[in-house]
C-alpha cells in the first residue's frame, strides 16, 4: 500500500486521517473503472473554462494535453492507480498537479466531485450500455439459428409444467427472443432517460461562474443539459433503472437455465449440453451437470440483491447529494459484471447444446395435449364450446380409466359414443403434429407463422446491428 496523501482540498484539517477510517471511505478500488471517463469529462470542461475565459487558454490547452497523455499512460499501463488516493477524481487532479504546478490546480474550477460522478457515470454508462445490448442482440442471434432449425420440431408446450398443447422448439426458442427484445429496448430507454449533462451543477446549486454548459454538452454528445442543479448531482434513478433492467434479463436468463436444467434430466432429455459446458461430480463418475446454467439461475439473485441495495441507499436521503450515494457503483457494477458474463456463457452453451427430437416428439403423446384440439373440432362443428370441452373430458377420462396413453388409439366405436357429431376424420386431426399445424395465427406454433417470427427478429437483429449508439 502506498503512502496515504492528504487530499489537496484538505486544507482546513490539521489532523491527518487514520488509516482505517480511510479505507472505509475510499472507492478508488471501485471507481478506477470510470478514469477514462472522467478523463473524457475533465477534458471537456477544461477546454471549455479556457473558451469561456475562466481560465487562460494556454492553461487550459496544457491542461487538455496532459489529461490526454494521462488518458494513453493508463490505457497502456505506464502510469498505475494509486490505490491510496480517496476516488478516482482526486487521483487524477493529484496527477495533474504534480505535472502542471498551479495550471493543474485551475482543472477544478467550477466543479464540483458532486457534478463530475454524475457526469462520469453518465458517460460510462453510454459507453458500456451498448455492449450490453450487443450481447442480447448475440444471445437473440443464436436462438434464431437453432429456431431455424426447428421449426418442425415437435415438442410438448407446457403450463403449471404439466403437458398442455403441442408446439415446436422453434416457436419456444422465439418465445424468449421476444423476451431478449424488450430487455434490449428498455436498455435503450434507458439510455435515453439520462441523456443530460449535469456538469455546471457544481456541489448542489450551480456556479457563479460563466461556465458554457451547451458547449460542454455538445462536445461530450449529450442532447441536453440535466434541468435542475439540485437534481443533477442527487439523482441515481439511471443506476436504479439500469440495475432494474438487468434485473429483468436476469430472471429471463435464469428462467431459460431452468428450462434448460429440468430439459437436461433423464426424465425430459429434450437437450444435452456440450461437454464443455458441463461439469461432473467429484464422486458419481456418471454425472454430467448443466452447472452453467446453474449458476446463472442462482446469479440472478445477486443481480436483484445489487437493485434492492441501490433502491435501499437512496430511499432516505434529503436533496442534494449524501455520501451514501459513494456505494452505488459497488452495486451497479456488481451487477454490471453479473449480467454480462452470465449473459456471454449462457450464448456460447446455448450455442453448442444439442437437442433431442425424438425425445421431444415423442412426449407430446401420452398426456392428452390434443383435448383442446377434440373440443375445437366439436366446436367447429356447432357444438358450444363449454359443451364440447365437456365432452373431450369424458373422452380423456374414459381413456385414463382404460389405460388407453391417448384419445387416438380409443377405437371410433367407443369415441363416437361420446357424440354423434364425432366422425372417422377426428383421428386425422387428433395427431401432434396435425394440432400443431392447427395453430395458424399469428404469433402460433405453425411452422409458417413461426418463420415469419422468425424474420421479424432477423428485421429486429439487423436494425440493432445497424444502429449506432
Ligand atoms: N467519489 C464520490 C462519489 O462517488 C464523489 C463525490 C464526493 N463528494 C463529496 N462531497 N464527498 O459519490
Amino acid at each position: 500500500m502506498s503512502e496515504k496523501k492528504s487530499p489537496l482540498w484538505h486544507g482546513r484539517f490539521a489532523e491527518g486521517p487514520d488509516a482505517e477510517a480511510v479505507a472505509f471511505e475510499t472507492s478508488i478500488h471501485i471507481d478506477e473503472r470510470l478514469a477514462q471517463d472522467d478523463i473524457r469529462g475533465s477534458v471537456a470542461h477544461a477546454g471549455m473554462l479556457g473558451a469561456s475565459g475562466i481560465i487562460p487558454g494556454s492553461e487550459a490547452a496544457a491542461i487538455v494535453a496532459e489529461l490526454k497523455k494521462i488518458a494513453s499512460e493508463l490505457e497502456t499501463g505506464s502510469l498505475k492507480i494509486d490505490p491510496a488516493a480517496e476516488d478516482i477524481h482526486s487521483f487524477v487532479e493529484g496527477v495533474l498537479t504534480d505535472r502542471l504546478g498551479d495550471a493543474g490546480r485551475k482543472v477544478h474550477t467550477g466543479r464540483s466531485r458532486n457534478d463530475q460522478i454524475a457526469l462520469d457515470e453518465r458517460l460510462h454508462l453510454r459507453r458500456v450500455v451498448p455492449l450490453m445490448r450487443e450481447s442480447i442482440v448475440d444471445l437473440v442471434e443464436a436462438l434464431v439459428t437453432i429456431a431455424e432449425g426447428h421449426t418442425e420440431t415437435l415438442m410438448p408446450g407446457y403450463t403449471h409444467l404439466q403437458r398442455a398443447q403441442p408446439v415446436t422448439l422453434a416457436h419456444h426458442l422465439a418465445a424468449w427472443c421476444w423476451q431478449l427484445v424488450r430487455d434490449h429496448g428498455r436498455l435503450g430507454d434507458a439510455l435515453k432517460r439520462m441523456d443530460f449533462m449535469p456538469l455546471g451543477s457544481g456541489a448542489l446549486a450551480g456556479s457563479g461562474l460563466p461556465l458554457d454548459r451547451e458547449r460542454v454538452a455538445r462536445e461530450l454528445g449529450f442532447s441536453a443539459l440535466t434541468p435542475n442543479s439540485l437534481d443533477a448531482v442527487s439523482d441515481r434513478d439511471y443506476c436504479i433503472e439500469l440495475a432494474a433492467d438487468l434485473s429483468i434479463l436476469m430472471m429471463h436468463l435464469s428462467r431459460f437455465c431452468e428450462e434448460l436444467v429440468i430439459w437436461s434430466t433423464e426424465e425430459f432429455k429434450f437437450v444435452e449440453m456440450s461437454e464443455k459446458w458441463s461439469t461432473g461430480s467429484s464422486i458419481m463418475p456418471q454425472k454430467k451437470n448443466p452447472d452453467y446454467a446453474e449458476l446463472i439461475r442462482g446469479r440472478s439473485g445477486m443481480v436483484f440483491g445489487n437493485l434492492v441495495a441501490l433502491l435501499t441507499m437512496m430511499k432516505g436521503l434529503p436533496l442534494s447529494y449524501d455520501r451514501d450515494m459513494q456505494d452505488d457503483k459497488t452495486s451497479l457494477f456488481a451487477a454490471w459484471d453479473t449480467a454480462a458474463s452470465s449473459l456471454r456463457i449462457f450464448t456460447r452453451m446455448i450455442s453448442t447444446a444439442s437437442w433431442n427430437e425424438d425425445r421431444m416428439a415423442a412426449a407430446c403423446t401420452g398426456g392428452h395435449a390434443n383435448a383442446t384440439d377434440l373440443a375445437d373440432y366439436l366446436v367447429r362443428k356447432g357444438m358450444p364450446f363449454r359443451t364440447a370441452h365437456g365432452v373431450a373430458a369424458a373422452v380423456v377420462r374414459e381413456c385414463i380409466e382404460g389405460g388407453i396413453r391417448d384419445m387416438t388409439e380409443l377405437p371410433f366405436e367407443r369415441m363416437k359414443k361420446h357424440s354423434s357429431l364425432i366422425a372417422e376424420d377426428v383421428y386425422a386431426l387428433l395427431s401432434p403434429e396435425a394440432c400443431m399445424r392447427a395453430r395458424d395465427l399469428p404469433g402460433g406454433p405453425n411452422p409458417e407463422r413461426v418463420k415469419a417470427q422468425l424474420a421479424e427478429l432477423k428485421g429486429r437483429i439487423a436494425a440493432a446491428r445497424a444502429e449506432k449508439q
